[in-house]
């Protein structure tokens, strides 16, 4: 078999870590949970979760992934001899959901970067935003866009992934702090800022049933994580890195992000005449940035060009992130199949694709709701949960082994993640699973019922 690939440079990794982690989950579901659950309130809630269950578990993934040198099944089945070793499966078979309709969303926002181009916002959203999510038209974009997850991905790890992120990550960095600083100029920001940015600690004492589980969901998304991306990109890394010192880069660079994703799309918003109320009404998820921000940017000064660069650097941020749930389930092909990269790729990416057809030709976005409830809320917290167990109570010295290396002083530092996997971030992920367990099952019965 060839030589496994490494990445070139240590930026490489990091800008390949971040590119997956900033993609639609921080500019289309981030917003939208923040205007749900509370504001300023969720926020808060949000960024201590990221420090105390995001940070443990994206080193879980990198010690395992650079432990092993090998694709998530393989990875599971060097560490474990037992039943633990199906935990590999699970990332990828989630990889592969997931891709199937995070094509989908990304053909939805190609197709409003044009309709920005065009001048096109239509000031009913909703009917703009039917017209693109079915039928024809969403099954071409989906192709269009897993036709170049399949570019990108074919030409490898370095010049493939690693060159794309390099352009890809600075652009979307300077492009969002443009976008930034022209909204804190519209005429509502003031009030977007203090709706976005003074928590009320009542709402969150009242609220914290709720609150709680969609913010960890939320971490735990945009973070990449659950589905064995950080260990795949992990396992390109040589021994001499420090683990913790890139992970609190790449973590806090996608936090600054979505931070600042906030302060782009409030202000729009606020002053686009809609009000949170109307966001929230305005539905869940799939219609939040379509709808909402591109009725609102039918409302203000150069609301088209705004909008295309808007669309645009949200599709290069799905962009890099779907390359990297590809590289999951094409190292799986290459590793323990022996299949070249190009085969593989083309093999995978038409898999992938077909399977999203459903999604992106139904208009009712019924089939979207099913895979999305399924692949991300139960099997990517699953497989995260299973892996924090396996390495914080049963293969503890693996992760502190690993961690170890390319750390000259671990100290009790190691300890303190241990217990971090061991009780908040296990007994989190339980309470999650438990409760969008529960949600999955009312969304799903009451599509097919
Ligand atoms: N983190 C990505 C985002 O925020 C989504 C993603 C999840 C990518 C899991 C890879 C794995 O859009």
């Amino acid at each position: 078999m060839a030589q496994r690939e490494t990445w070139a440079t240590r930026a490489g990794f990091i800008l390949a870590a971040v590119g997956s982690a900033v993609g639609l989950g921080n500019v289309w579901r981030f917003p939208y949970q923040v205007g749900e659950f509370g504001g300023a309130a969720f926020l808060v809630v949000y960024l201590a979760l990221i420090a105390v269950i995001g940070f443990p578990v994206i080193l879980v993934e990198f010690t395992v992934g650079r432990y092993t040198d090998r694709n998530p099944v393989g990875a599971l089945k060097q560490i474990s001899t037992s039943s633990w070793q199906r935990i590999g499966w699970v990332f990828v078979v989630a990889g592969f959901v997931i891709l199937s309709y995070y094509s989908v969303v990304a053909g939805w926002v190609l197709q409003y970067t044009v309709y920005g181009l065009q001048g096109n916002y239509a000031a009913d959203g909703a009917a703009q935003f039917g017209a693109t999510t079915g039928g024809m038209m969403s099954v071409l974009t989906h192709a269009i866009f897993m036709a170049a997850v399949i570019a990108v991905v074919g030409f490898g790890i370095r010049r493939g992934i690693e060159f794309s992120v390099k352009l890809m990550v600075p652009a979307i960095i300077i492009l969002l702090a443009g976008l930034a600083i022209y909204a804190g100029t519209l005429s509502s920001a003031g009030e977007a800022y203090a709706y976005y940015l003074s928590p009320d600690l009542g709402t969150i004492a009242a609220n914290w049933t709720s609150i709680l589980p969609a913010a960890a969901a939320q971490a735990f998304f945009t973070l990449s994580l659950g589905m064995g991306v950080m260990i795949t990109y992990a396992s390109y890394l040589g021994e001499d890195r420090n683990l913790a010192k890139d992970a609190v880069i790449i973590v806090g660079l996608d936090t600054a992000i979505a931070f600042t994703v906030g302060l782009v799309a409030f202000p729009v918003l606020f002053s686009g005449d809609l009000a949170v109320a109307d966001i929230v009404a305005i539905g869940d998820g799939p219609g939040f940035i379509f709808i909402a921000l591109s009725q609102a940017f039918s409302n203000i000064p150069f609301g088209s060009v705004l909008g295309a660069v808007f669309f645009g650097t949200v599709t290069i941020a799905a962009l890099s992130s779907a390359i990297s749930i590809m590289e999951v389930v094409v190292s799986y092909l290459i590793d323990e199949r022996g299949v070249d990269r190009i085969p593989a790729t083309l093999l995978i990416g038409t898999a992938i694709f077909l399977f999203g057809v459903p999604v992106a030709y139904d208009g009712s976005l019924s089939w979207l709701t099913v895979y999305d409830e399924l692949a991300n809320n139960i099997l990517l917290i699953l497989g995260a949960l299973l892996l924090s167990i396996y390495i914080g109570w049963i293969q503890t010295d693996i992760g502190l082994e690993e961690l170890g290396k390319g750390i000259r002083n671990l100290g009790g530092w190691g300890t303190a993640w241990i217990w971090a996997l061991r009780v908040p971030v296990v007994v989190t992920l339980v309470v999650i699973l438990g409760l969008n367990a529960i949600g999955a099952y009312e969304a799903i019965s009451g599509i097919i019922g």
